[in-house]
């Protein structure tokens, strides 16, 4: 098969690679997943709200529309953008994607030629990373403490790589960390690379699963020379099946990802974007995201009080303020993909922290996802986990 070249950048995730190699394994308790938990989805109100549009406007929803996006989404939008993160916008900024992930896969397309180099957070979302390796990008890794990315590296590389084309940041309780990024911390981050021609992807699906402490503004509120692309998803806080995803951007940026989408997949589905319109206006999401952030919260405290009774004092952990995912930091002598094959024969899985670097990452890191774990499973799988853990470490 003559593919193009570029087909022999595009690798197949190590991350779904492990999930196969659980799913092998029946009744294992596995922490292993990145996904919401499905019993959250308002599935009554969406069955009833699908029945209704369709009743009302089927032929229409049935229909092409138009490639930027379903008109009354994008005025929902607009509004959603000022009151929940304060960023004025209009439509001119605005693109409708098939989920945050499509906004990443443009992005990367806009902006990221061949020996460019993107900067990403260590660790940081496979798929981001991903949507990039086909056009030949070096990946540079910036590391991450508890406030999130650390500006001295952030400087250092900026300073000595003249092909830094465009950052790739989850400042919001990251995909795999659950850490978040502090208020000075994205104050900095805006002056540094203000200083700098280069673009910024926010990537922010979990901003609205704050389940603990104050929210904080956005990377894009705080941009004023418009270099910030600010994806938005509605995958964590209504259903990811629907696929209904924004871009909000300098206007020149909103126009060119409505360009490629021409090319793509001529516009989103349009059925689900008015489902979308139709479930914001007539039932009530904040109450529904509510719901969502106290069962995550439930869900990740009691997860973080089995792991402080159950694994070895020598084992890290991050106590993430919202979002889906714990991270571990083993001893340094562990390598945490080896002890999986002995975690999944005891009982459980968790997904090696290795696979979310770009470039080599440590060995000793995990991934645990908290929203799709019963409160017994997690009781007992923490515990199984922590007797595997205790063998190797102290
Ligand atoms: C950080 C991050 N970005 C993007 C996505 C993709 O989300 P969407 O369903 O909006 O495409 C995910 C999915 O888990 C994610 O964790």
């Amino acid at each position: 098969m003559s593919f193009s070249l570029r087909m022999d950048r595009v690798k197949a995730s190590a991350i779904r690679a492990v999930q196969k190699r659980i799913a092998s394994k029946p009744g294992v308790i596995s922490f292993a997943a990145g996904l919401p938990d499905p019993a959250l989805y308002p599935l009554a109100d969406i069955t009833e709200a699908t029945d209704r549009l369709l009743a009302q406007e089927g032929r229409k929803a049935l229909s092409y529309g138009l490639t930027k996006g379903y008109g009354p989404l994008l005025e929902l939008l607009v509004q959603r953008m000022k009151d929940k993160e304060g960023v004025e916008c209009g439509l001119e900024n605005l693109t409708i994607t098939s989920g945050s992930q499509q906004g990443l896969a443009l992005s990367a397309m806009m902006f990221v030629d061949e020996g460019d180099v993107v900067i990403a957070e260590n660790p940081s979302y496979l798929g981001g990373i991903n949507a990039c390796r086909p056009y030949g990008p070096v990946f540079m890794g910036v590391d991450t403490d508890e406030d999130g990315m650390v500006m001295e590296d952030l400087e250092r590389v900026l300073r000595e790589t003249p092909r830094a084309k465009m950052i790739y940041v989850i400042p919001n309780f990251q995909n795999p960390t659950g850490k978040a990024w502090t208020l000075e911390r994205r104050k900095r981050f805006m002056e540094i690379v203000s200083q700098y021609d280069i673009m910024v992807v926010e990537d922010n699906p979990y901003g609205e699963i704050r389940f603990k402490g104050e929210h904080l503004p956005c990377l894009k509120s705080m941009d004023t020379k418009g270099q910030v692309v600010y994806l938005g998803s509605f995958s964590k806080i209504l259903s990811p099946g629907l696929r209904v995803a924004w871009i909000c951007a300098a206007p020149e940026v909103a126009a060119m990802a409505e360009r490629l989408k021409e090319g793509m997949d001529l516009q989103c589905n349009e059925f689900t974007q008015m489902m979308t319109v139709y479930y914001l206006q007539k039932y009530d999401i904040e109450a529904h995201i509510r719901h969502i952030q106290a069962t995550y919260k439930a869900r990740c405290d009691l997860m973080l009080e089995q792991i402080a009774k159950h694994f070895p004092a020598s084992v890290k952990y991050t106590n993430p303020e919202g979002g889906m995912f714990i991270w571990l930091e083993l001893p340094e002598n562990l390598n945490a993909d080896e002890l999986l094959d002995e975690a999944i024969d005891a009982g459980v899985a968790y997904i090696p922290g290795e696979f979310f670097y770009a470039n080599n990452g440590p060995k000793n890191t995990i991934r645990m996802n908290f929203t799709t774990v019963s409160d017994e499973d997690i009781i007992k799988g923490i515990e199984i986990l922590g007797n595997v853990f205790k063998k190797h470490a102290q």
